[in-house]
């Protein structure tokens, strides 16, 4: 156990002058300096000299509840034994500020500027100094223990200051997934909302961007930014090779047989509609079947409406179990020699159910049906292989897996899309034009009239690169334990009903709450700085088939917490 030397007092100043919010208060209050310890939390664990997160993740993530609550409680200490600190702040403004430290040095850096900088005579009668700083402290310990230590700290506060700091050993193992370095990658979630720390649960809508996305565009715009594919100079090869690069991720992570199957779209939306039109234009005819799922994003749902309705075809509706599970027999039922196509979400939105793709796929090739997948749920939470899953069409959104909005992609089999027809016309996508007759280019170009989204797509490929790091493997792991945490102490709020409690599911919780309108839940909960999705969920027939307009919809990611769920639940009680 390290002693409470100045070192370590400058160690905790600096820190804690790191925390600073930029209006530079200083903790006033418990939720402040919960906020505050949270982010220096995940400071400290970042920081190579304290330990990393530990391979046990229940006891790691436990253990990290615990030295959070500590150092809150730390931080109230602080704020008692130095007034100086809470009012003026000398010692992290004027003291600190004076020694011209970057916030972004790191921790043993700006501790080590302190020791070397400040001054420890007696003679020091500073208001603020770091001197003071632990004079104030001592007093504040002889003050709880009655006794006068002598200069040595000791309990209570000593303690407290001691245990606070995470150990090594404690939460030691294994590095490559560490929640709170992950958190440290995405700025926006640093920030407090209506006064308290923002907790992001609306990952089923939107993700939030690492910095490496982030960084990876300006420099896009700052260094790179051409049109693509048809410039002769320098700007224009490195835009396309970005661009050209991000199609090759893709591929890798969907492991597609070549980047030409890949076609950039705005998103899940477009991806479907093009899909949605190419096919129908090609393969639809009248009295043709295709099957859709009762758990349909509408997305997945109007596109085959209106090609069905252009060609003459019909769609058919797989049902859903009570807990959201598809009815498998009543699939098979479905299924015949009128069935074309078949449309499925891997995972849907607005309960989370995974669907059974794999098998539903191996069924609808018996008679011959093609398969699209709309992977806008699952490509950030469950890995996928095109080719091992057998399917025809994958279409995903990058926004969902932490990428850029206004950016998408669709994998289609080589053999179709050179058989379907261009869903738009226009410049990037031709051969050669004439008034008469236009050659189209070959895959992909023939379906990417047009300027395409180049910068987004180069973020899209940085995103994909960011997650294959982490690893799906990892985060499919993590956020299940986060799901069941959720979802058993949900089940503990009086009133709260679950909605799709499917076997296997993506980390999305539904539910209502007796008594409570579905909005009244959601702007409670906002006020409280948690933001989940509070309606339809673009899912309309999915929840219909619970007898319901709307739900209350938290979901989940890799840089979510279990304290954050703790947070969301006990809003709840308190709206009860
Ligand atoms: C399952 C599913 N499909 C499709 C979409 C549509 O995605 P986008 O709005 O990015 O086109 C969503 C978006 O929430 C979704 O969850």
């Amino acid at each position: 156990m390290p002693d409470i030397t100045p070192d370590l007092v400058a160690q905790v100043a600096s820190r804690l002058y790191n925390q600073l919010p930029t209006d530079q208060t200083l903790p006033g209050d418990s939720a402040d300096s919960r906020c505050i310890a949270a982010t220096l939390l995940e400071r400290a664990q970042q920081d190579t000299s304290v330990a990393p997160f530990g391979s046990d993740m229940t006891s790691a993530v436990s253990g990290a509840g615990e030295v959070l609550e500590r150092i809150s409680k730390v931080f109230e200490s602080i704020a008692m034994v130095s007034p100086g600190l809470t009012t003026a702040k000398p010692l992290a403004h004027d003291s600190l500020n004076s020694l011209n430290l970057s916030r972004t040095a790191s921790l043993g850096q700006h501790a080590d500027t302190l020791v070397r900088q400040q001054t420890y005579s007696d003679s020091s009668k500073q208001h603020g100094d770091l001197k003071g700083f632990v004079r104030n402290i001592q007093s504040f310990r002889n003050q709880l223990t009655g006794t006068d230590h002598n200069g040595a700290f000791a309990d209570p506060f000593a303690d407290l200051l001691r245990d606070s700091l995470p150990k090594h050993g404690k939460l030691s193992g294994n590095p490559a997934f560490n929640v709170a370095a992950i958190r440290g990658d995405f700025p926006v979630l640093h920030q407090q909302v209506h006064g308290k720390p923002l907790v992001w649960f609306d990952n089923a809508a939107t993700t939030q961007k690492p910095r490496q996305v982030i960084d990876a565009l300006s420099r896009f715009y700052e260094q790179d930014n051409s049109n693509i594919h048809r410039g002769a100079h320098t700007l224009a090869a490195r835009a396309t090779d970005a661009f050209e690069g991000a199609r090759d991720t893709i591929r890798n992570y969907l492991n597609a047989g070549s980047s030409e199957e890949i076609i950039f779209v705005r998103g899940t939306t477009e991806g479907i509609n093009l899909v949605a039109h190419s096919y129908g234009t090609r393969f639809l005819r009248p009295g043709d079947e295709i099957l859709l799922s009762e758990l349909e994003h509408h997305a997945n749902i109007v596109p085959w409406q209106i090609v069905a309705r252009e060609h003459g075809a019909v769609l058919r509706v797989i049902p859903v179990n009570d807990n959201g599970e598809i009815n498998l027999a009543e699939y098979e039922r479905l299924l015949g020699p009128r069935t074309r196509l078949v449309a499925l979400a891997h995972a849907n939105n607005s309960l989370g159910s995974v669907l059974p793709i794999a098998e539903m796929t191996h069924l609808a090739k018996r008679y011959g049906a093609h398969v699209l997948i709309d992977g806008a749920q699952s490509v950030a939470h469950l890995p996928v292989d095109v080719q091992a899953l057998g399917i025809d069409f994958f279409v995903f959104s990058g926004h969902k897996i932490f990428g850029p909005t206004g950016i998408g992609a669709v994998y289609g089999r080589r053999e179709l899309w050179e058989e379907l027809p261009p869903w738009q016309g226009g410049g990037n996508m031709i051969k050669d034009v004439t008034f008469e007759e236009t050659i189209y280019s070959d895959v992909p170009a023939k379906f990417e009239a047009g300027t395409p989204n180049i910068a987004d797509a180069h973020g899209l490929g940085i995103a994909l690169e960011y997650v294959t790091r982490i690893g799906l493997n990892n985060i499919a792991a993590y956020e299940r334990r986060l799901l069941e945490y959720a979802t058993e102490k949900l089940q503990g709020v009086n009133g709260l009903r679950l909605i799709g409690t499917a076997r296997e599911k993506v980390a999305v919780t539904s539910f209502v709450l007796r008594d409570k309108s579905v909005p009244e839940v959601g702007t409670y909960l906002d006020q409280h700085g948690i933001a989940v999705r509070a309606g339809h969920h673009c899912a309309q027939p999915s929840l219909r088939r619970f007898g319901l307009e709307a739900t209350v919809r938290p979901s989940f990611s890799f840089y979510n917490t279990f304290e954050e769920i703790d947070r969301l639940v006990q809003a709840l009680k308190q709206l009860r």
